[in-house]
């Protein structure tokens, strides 16, 4: 009976001490196995004599294990917990640094720029239109009269898409290299007189200096009507720069060439300086245009412009290298 009690006792000290789950899974196999201490005793009542004896030292026995077996499932609940509280601390996330510093949000510069151009021909009457950034070689090219082969195409340097559409060939498929194509896409869709305007994405294979990216912003005008002449693109035009930069800036038209309007010219606008810029691109509609449009040249005229919507929001806000506003860095987004 004393071997009984004092392995039972010993079982129950060092389970109390057990500290990890890895200390009780040894102990089950020392304490409560088949070949433990107690089942060892066990093995022994055969040599008792007695009955009494026997009966008493198997009863003390069964009552040892089952403290024992106890003792373990206690233990083992006290460390599973202790050791569920200790992975609940370590992966507790701590967020008091963003709650206590809040800060709001806002529009990138473009965005901003895209918005205010958009607000700006909306009070004058335009629409916005819109068009795919992935177009077709015809809709950035062939319909804005320029041809397979025609010199023009070489100054955008265009990005393809490996694309095969159904019944084409690879390379006609392209991520557009200007807005102009929706204004094909305008005239194909809608009743003259149109009225719109297209902001959005375009691309060219450029690499990144002060004032280019290989993906920037324009924004396409597009009127057509009866009797529009260049005096209605010089006054739309002056009409927006006031309304857009201000009061004391102005605008000038400058002799130039696009394949896609006769006559074109070059728009700049002056800074209350006195210093000119160059903005974007303008003209009449020409008429293969228009007939690519499906309308008929006879009947219905119209101008175009198209200017860098980056290089706007650059300029009103003084920044000088293009790249700063693609950074990401918040020192100098914060500014705006
Ligand atoms: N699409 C021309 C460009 O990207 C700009 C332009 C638009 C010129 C409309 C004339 C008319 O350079």
């Amino acid at each position: 009976m004393a071997d009984i009690t004092a392995a039972r006792d010993a079982a129950l000290a060092e389970i109390a001490s057990a500290v990890s789950l890895d200390d009780l899974t040894s102990m089950t196999t020392r304490f409560a196995g088949k070949k433990g201490e107690l089942a060892g005793l066990k093995k022994q009542l055969g040599s008792v004599e007695s009955i009494d004896d026997k009966k008493a030292a198997g009863a003390a026995i069964n009552e040892a294990m089952a403290a024992v077996d106890a003792a373990l499932d206690d233990r083992r609940g006290e460390l599973r917990s202790e050791a569920l509280a200790a992975r609940v601390e370590a992966e507790r996330l701590d967020l008091t640094e963003f709650m206590t510093k809040p800060s709001r949000g806002k529009a990138h510069l473009v965005t901003q720029a895209w918005e205010r151009l958009e607000d700006v021909f909306v009070g004058m009457g335009f629409r916005v239109a819109e068009g795919p950034e992935v177009e077709t070689d015809w809709h950035n090219f062939e319909a804005l009269n320029m041809g397979e082969g025609h010199p023009a195409r070489g100054e955008f340097d265009t990005l393809f898409v490996d694309h095969v559409p159904p019944g084409g060939t690879l390379g006609t498929t392209l991520l557009r290299t200007h807005t102009s194509p929706v204004q094909i896409r305008t005239m194909l869709t809608q009743e003259p007189p149109i009225y719109v305007i297209a902001p959005g994405r375009v691309f060219r294979r450029d690499t990144p200096d002060a004032t280019h990216m290989p993906v920037f912003h324009q924004i396409e005008g597009l009127v057509i009507d009866r009797d529009i002449s260049m005096a209605d693109l010089a006054g739309t035009i002056e009409a927006f720069t006031h309304a857009f930069f201000g009061k004391g800036w102005n605008s000038r038209l400058r002799p130039s060439y696009f394949p896609f309007t006769e006559p074109s010219a070059e728009f700049d606008i002056q800074r209350p300086d006195g210093s000119w810029i160059e903005l974007g691109g303008c003209g009449m509609v020409h008429p293969n245009v228009l007939a690519a449009g499906g309308l008929d040249p006879e009947e219905w005229s119209g101008f175009a412009f198209g200017f860098g919507i980056d290089r706007m929001a650059l300029m009103r806000h003084g920044v000088d290298d293009l790249r700063a506003m693609y950074a990401d860095d918040l020192r100098f987004i914060e500014q705006f």
